[in-house]
């Protein structure tokens, strides 16, 4: 299963220790950059990678920056994204139990990256729960047309 993973300047770093470890565990990634520590504005990561996941050319994304917030902010504006900004294991665990979240945001000023692997491979590795949660999910898109 291949992952898109992009970071602003903020995430760069973290972007680049979670690619060997992506391979690590045994996933293919494409990276949509950035290249460098060279400041950029998150918004045009997070769009790319959203829109790779809204036609399902790729399940799953990740996205960093220095909180996740903005990158979650932007790639939920894209049609069937569900982008959850992750801190614990538990919340990664949930957010793919409950909500389908199929991008995970991490903030590289935030957690350290041992703890974005650990919430990474929970992440990737915990299937979608369905049954009541699948109506749910198809409100969240029916009501905001998004
Ligand atoms: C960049 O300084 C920072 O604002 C960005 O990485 C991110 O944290 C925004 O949410």
């Amino acid at each position: 299963m291949k992952v898109a993973i992009a970071s602003d300047h903020a995430g760069y770093n973290m972007k680049e220790e979670l690619k060997k470890y992506l391979n690590e565990l045994g996933f293919d990634y494409k990276d949509f950059g950035t290249n460098s520590s060279e400041s950029v504005d998150y918004p045009d990561y997070a769009v790319e990678v959203a829109k790779v996941i809204s036609s399902k050319d790729f399940k799953y994304g990740i996205l960093i920056c220095g909180t996740g917030i903005g990158m979650s902010i932007a790639a939920n504006k894209i049609m069937g994204v569900r982008a959850a900004v992750c801190e614990s294991q538990e919340s990664a665990k949930y957010s793919r139990l409950h909500n389908d979240a199929n991008i995970l945001c991490l903030g590289a000023r935030i957690i350290t990256i041992d703890k974005a692997k650990e919430i990474t491979k929970i992440f990737l590795e915990t299937e979608f729960e369905g049954g009541r949660h699948s109506k749910r999910i198809q409100k969240i898109h029916q009501l905001t047309g998004i």
